[in-house]
Parts: structure tokens; C-alpha cells; sequence
């Protein structure tokens, strides 16, 4: 049996509204992205959205709306991929990497703390003045940051906050039990950024939203997402595609086609059934490899809605005598197909050679990422494929023991 790390699901319903979309005429950005816009806003309980080509393109354009420039600081986890630092340097600017949490695997607070200490104190590979400006938490595998705590921590310092939530469509957090719940994207952050590529919560191929509570970056950032067009000249060409315009800033190429918000709309209206098959998928891997003492399950605490984009297991080494590499070589020749989220950034030639990071500065992460695999997870994922899966894992972990038997 083969069991894949991801299948799309794609209904008629997607099918159609895209036959649909190619049959209009208008294929680039039109009323299927102002409409894919309002319902996704709706969804996670933003005032402005705005769609574009992909996670990163929001990213980027969050960073400069937010006025980065060359030369100034970000608090960017070393643990997340690579998008999340690079929208930093297409600015010019400094990615501050911290370390992250071995319960969550999210960005460790504390440790950026101690990053900004140890950046003053001269004791890091940066310059000691660097000016920083803002912080990007990511939500791994779609298990929030806790909000507050992050928007505490960048009033302290002076941040802002651009939350990558490229996993965590649809997730919440609440701060206690008789707390209300509070959506991801629910101006959680002063932007949050989320991904439509094709293996993530929600997909159009690619693409990606950027949502905001802030009429003014919302109205930034929708220009310099299509290269710096003036206002009416946006109106425009969503209406009629009129030959006249003004160029107000050098902007860029992000925007949405109609085809893929055709796809989005679909998507977006089946976010939350997609997301309880993915938590009982989950639930059911927690039940059948809980009592396995090679392997540590990811967390999963009370006060949060996971958007299960991910299953990360970590492997208890010191119980084993295969490592990661391994590990995963044998479960892809059994047929699971799996992978590692992530190689920390720090341990990237670009980062280690720009920027002269060490494995000392992230002693957790360059631990953690040893030990972690990704395994299956996708609506419509058969019992059998899970079962499968979970069966290869236990016979892997039973080969591979240290015990003597
Ligand atoms: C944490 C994180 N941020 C950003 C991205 C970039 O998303 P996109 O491919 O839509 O640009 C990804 C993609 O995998 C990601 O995992």
C-alpha cells in the first residue's frame, strides 16, 4: 500500500466555478476575487482582505506597508520556512532569528527576549544597534501562538506584528476556559497572512489573503499589489480594464486571478468540514500512537482550535537506534509518504553565511528538527490509509529499538 503526505480535495462544486470562470471571459483579477475578498473577511472575522498570488506575496507586502526598511530588525522564528525571513531581505532588512518552544515548536518569547539582550550586549552576530522594528510569529502545523502574549511582548519592545498564518486556516485561541473564542485573523496581529497553496488548509493552486483591522495599510498594500496603481486606476481595471492609470509608488505583480479565487470560494465555504476531518484524523493518530514510547505527539492544547495543516510527530531518539534520516527513508520505501517541517533557517547556507548564525544560538531548534516528521494528514485520508500509516510507524519504532529484545 501507498499512503501519500497530502491529497487536494477538490469537489464538482470547484470544477465547475472554474469552467464557469473560463467560460466568462474574465480570467485575471475581477468579481470572483472581490467575492472570494468579502466571504474570507467574513470568515475570519477581519475588516479588510486582500487576495493575492500566493502567502509570501502578503508577507512582503504587510513588511512594507508597515514601512520596513533596509537595515532594520525583524523578530522572525529560525524554526518556519524559508518565506517568512526572506519578505524581510526583499526589504533590505535583518532577519533576528529565535528560537523556538519544544512544547509548540512556535517561536519562543523568552528566547526573543534574550536575542534582543544579547543583541545589545554586543554578544550576537549583528550589529549591536540594529534597529528593530517588528515580529512575525508563525502558527506551526496550525497551533496559534497565543495572541496576547505576542502583541504584550511587541508593545513592550515597540514592535509591530505580522502574523504568518499560512497553517492555521481556519484556527482560534481563547485566553480561559470562560473565555469566548477569538478566530486567527480576528485582528489577532495588525496583518495576518495565509497560504492557498496546493497542499495547505484551503487551496487554489496558489495563492494567498492578507487581513487587516488598518483601512490605511489595507489600502497600501492593495496597491502595491499591483504595481503601485493609484486608487481609481484599481477600480478601473477591476471594471473595465481601462487604459489609463497612475503609478503612485514602484509597486509589484501579486494579484489573484479569477481562476484561482473560482477555486477559493469553493474552498473557503468547506474550510470548516475540511478542518474536522483533519481533527479527527489527528484525534486518531493521538488514540493509536499514544501508548508509543518512541514517539512524542504534538500538542495539543485545550484553548485552542487547531487547523491541523500538519501532523509533526518527534521521534525519542534516546529510544532508538535509527535516526530521523532513517526513519523516513524506511517509511518511504513501506509507501508512507511523509516529510520534515522544517531544516531551521539557521542552519541554511544563505542564513549561516550572511548572517554567520550558529547551532548555538538555537540550541532547541537545531535539537528539534532532528527528531520531527510529518505523517499524512488530508480530508478524505481512509482508515485504511491511516491505519496503514500507524502500523508501519509502530513496526519501524519496534525494528528500530534500542531495548534489547
Ligand atoms: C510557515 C509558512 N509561511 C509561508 C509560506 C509561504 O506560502 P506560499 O507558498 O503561499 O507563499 C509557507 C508555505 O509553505 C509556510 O509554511
Amino acid at each position: 500500500m501507498t499512503v501519500p503526505l497530502f491529497r487536494p480535495s477538490i469537489t464538482e462544486a470547484e470544477i465547475e466555478e472554474v469552467v464557469a470562470c473560463l467560460r466568462s471571459g474574465w480570467l485575471t483579477t475581477g468579481p470572483r476575487v472581490k467575492e472570494f475578498e468579502t466571504s474570507f473577511a467574513a470568515l475570519v472575522g477581519a475588516e479588510h482582505a486582500l487576495a493575492v498570488n500566493s502567502c509570501t506575496a502578503a508577507l512582503h507586502l504587510a513588511v512594507e506597508a508597515l514601512g520596513l526598511r533596509a537595515g532594520q530588525g525583524v523578530l522572525v522564528p529560525t524554526f518556519t520556512f524559508a518565506a517568512t525571513a526572506e519578505v524581510v531581505r526583499y526589504q533590505g532588512g535583518v532577519p533576528l532569528l529565535v528560537d523556538c518552544d519544544p512544547a509548540t515548536l512556535n517561536m519562543d518569547l523568552a528566547d526573543a527576549a534574550r536575542k534582543l539582550d544579547e543583541l545589545r550586549a554586543g554578544r550576537l552576530p549583528l550589529t549591536r544597534d540594529l534597529d528593530v522594528v517588528g515580529i512575525i510569529p508563525v502558527h506551526v502545523a496550525g497551533l496559534m501562538m497565543d495572541p496576547a502574549a505576542v502583541r504584550s511582548f511587541a508593545e513592550q519592545h515597540g514592535l509591530w506584528v505580522v502574523e504568518d498564518a499560512a497553517h492555521a486556516l481556519p484556527a482560534a485561541y481563547r485566553e480561559g476556559p470562560d473565555r469566548p473564542w477569538r478566530r486567527c485573523g480576528e485582528d489577532t496581529a495588525r496583518v495576518s497572512c495565509f497560504s492557498f497553496y496546493a497542499n495547505k488548509t484551503i487551496t487554489t493552486g496558489e495563492g494567498g489573503m492578507a487581513v487587516t483591522s488598518d483601512p490605511k495599510l489595507a489600502d497600501r498594500m492593495r496597491q502595491m499589489s499591483l504595481h503601485g496603481l493609484s486608487h481609481d486606476a484599481w477600480d478601473r481595471y477591476m471594471a473595465n480594464g481601462a487604459w489609463d492609470y497612475r503609478i503612485v509608488a514602484p509597486g509589484f505583480k501579486y494579484n489573484m486571478t479569477d481562476i484561482a479565487a473560482a477555486i477559493g470560494k469553493h474552498q473557503l465555504q468547506r474550510a470548516e468540514e475540511l478542518r474536522r476531518q483533519r481533527e479527527t484524523l489527528a484525534g486518531r493518530y493521538c488514540d493509536a500512537l499514544g501508548e508509543v514510547p518512541q514517539v512524542e505527539l504534538p500538542a495539543r492544547p485545550p484553548d485552542r482550535i487547531h487547523a491541523w495543516h500538519l501532523f509533526p510527530i518527534r521521534l525519542r531518539l534516546e529510544l532508538l537506534r535509527a535516526d530521523r534520516n532513517r526513519f523516513i527513508e524506511e517509511l518511504t520505501r513501506r509507501g508512507v509518504g511523509c516529510s520534515v517541517h522544517w531544516r531551521p533557517l539557521h542552519l541554511h547556507p544563505y542564513y549561516e553565511e550572511t548572517f554567520h548564525w550558529r547551532p548555538e544560538h538555537f540550541p532547541v531548534a537545531t535539537a528539534q528538527w532532528q527528531r520531527v516528521i510529518s505523517l499524512p494528514l488530508f480530508p478524505g485520508m481512509r482508515d485504511d490509509e491511516l491505519d496503514y500509516v500507524v502500523r508501519t510507524v509502530r513496526e519501524l519504532c519496534d525494528e528500530f529499538s534500542a531495548e534489547e529484545k
